[in-house]
């Protein structure tokens, strides 16, 4: 028996609207399309939402539509997927990273002034493992220095700092449906603003330069096909119905690894933060610092042996070579993400998870923690 990282949760309701949408003669651009945008902006609670083909697309379309480009710099967080960075790079700007909070994951907003430049444009922040901590303070930073926030909200769908959402931080959000997220479109991201000029030249620029009322030959600007078809939207606005099931369902598999996992003394296990609801991503316990990269790889390699899954989230982005390269990063520029990164087991984390195999990850880990501790 394999027990996976990650596996999405469709139902019969999912396929049947699928096959619907498949039955008829709007597979893209039709009313599955807006019917998604509409449920979501309103689930989140902003003015707009634009549907793309990924969370990529869409983070690189917020760059396009506040005129980022050469020259100009975004801050960012170097603990966070890829894409975060890559879309600020698609652009033509410079990823300056600022080294992260040790408790949240997050980006430090305690030091995100001194990095501020007249180059910077903007800051994307991402809402790691779905915890929507510092956010606040981060826009009281960017207001003050008349910066845009690019929220990557990608994996934090239905969480909220104090009651408000995420997704309603930034001057544009992003959230992401790839299969592992809390909701899936099969492939698919979302962007979401208050603001009707970027929320038009989004619309414009998913989908060839046209201009919402132009014919399908009139291209008003350079534009890109990032449509995502009325297929997935179909997909997504059911998934979107469940969300409070799925968050329910994700909350209880995080209650099974705390219950067994939070006195262990090698571990640090996540808890929900004051103030915050966590709309749980991944379930990332860390090693405490007296665990090596070595024994971190070492434990992941021989719970993939016992047939268990479960991943490094997340690699340093700033010494990615393609990043280190150009941008001359370095080993120990950010000394908090460098020594969270290499200490993190992201363990199997899905709805579908029961709670003897929750026990049996657990327990597997507890035997391997033992015999690499052993080991010098
Ligand atoms: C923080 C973050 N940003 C961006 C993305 C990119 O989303 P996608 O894979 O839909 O392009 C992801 C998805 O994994 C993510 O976790």
């Amino acid at each position: 028996m394999q027990i996976h990282l990650s596996r999405p949760d469709v139902t019969e309701r999912e396929i049947d609207a699928v096959c619907a949408v498949l039955r008829g003669p709007d597979l893209s651009l039709g009313p599955k399309l807006a019917a998604f945008e509409r449920a979501f902006a309103e689930y989140v609670g902003r003015r707009r939402a634009i549907a793309v083909n990924s969370g990529t697309s869409g983070l690189f379309l917020c760059m396009s539509a506040l005129g980022i480009g050469p020259g100009d710099e975004v801050i960012t967080t170097p603990f966070t997927f890829i894409a975060s960075a890559t879309s600020i790079m698609m652009a033509g700007a410079k990823p300056v990273f600022v080294d992260i909070d040790p408790v949240s994951l997050n980006i430090d907003p305690a030091q995100i002034e001194c990095r501020i430049t007249e180059r910077t444009k903007a800051i994307l922040p991402v809402e790691v493992f779905g915890n929507p901590t510092g956010f606040d303070k981060i826009c009281e930073i960017a207001a003050q220095h008349n910066l845009a926030v690019i929220e990557d909200s990608c994996e934090a769908l239905g969480s909220a700092l104090n009651g408000k959402k995420a997704g309603t931080f930034g001057t544009m959000s992003v959230f992401g449906f790839y299969p592992n997220k809390q909701i899936t479109t099969g492939e698919g991201g979302m962007i979401l603003t208050d603001d009707d000029t970027l929320a038009h030249t989004c619309v414009s620029l998913r989908n060839q330069g046209r201009d919402e009322d132009s014919g399908w030959l009139a291209h008003e600007r350079l534009g890109y096909n990032f449509r995502l078809s009325d297929i997935s939207c179909a997909l997504g606005i059911v998934q979107l119905s469940r969300i409070s099931e799925i968050k329910t369902k994700r909350r209880q598999v995080a209650q099974w690894y705390q219950e067994i996992l939070t006195d262990d003394d090698r571990l640090m296990v996540p808890a929900e933060p004051d103030g915050c609801d966590v709309s749980w991503f991944v379930f990332v316990v860390r090693l405490t610092n007296h665990f090596t990269l070595e024994q971190r790889d070492r434990i992941l390699q021989q719970m993939m042996d016992r047939r268990i899954q479960v991943s490094n989230y997340f690699p340093p982005v700033h010494l990615m070579p393609f990043i280190a390269e150009q941008f001359g990063y370095q080993q120990g520029d950010f000394p908090i993400a460098e020594a969270v990164s290499q200490r993190t087991i992201a363990l199997p984390f899905h709805n579908h998870l029961t709670k003897d195999e929750v026990a049996v990850v657990c327990e597997t880990l507890r035997e391997i923690l033992h015999s690499v501790s052993c080991i010098p």
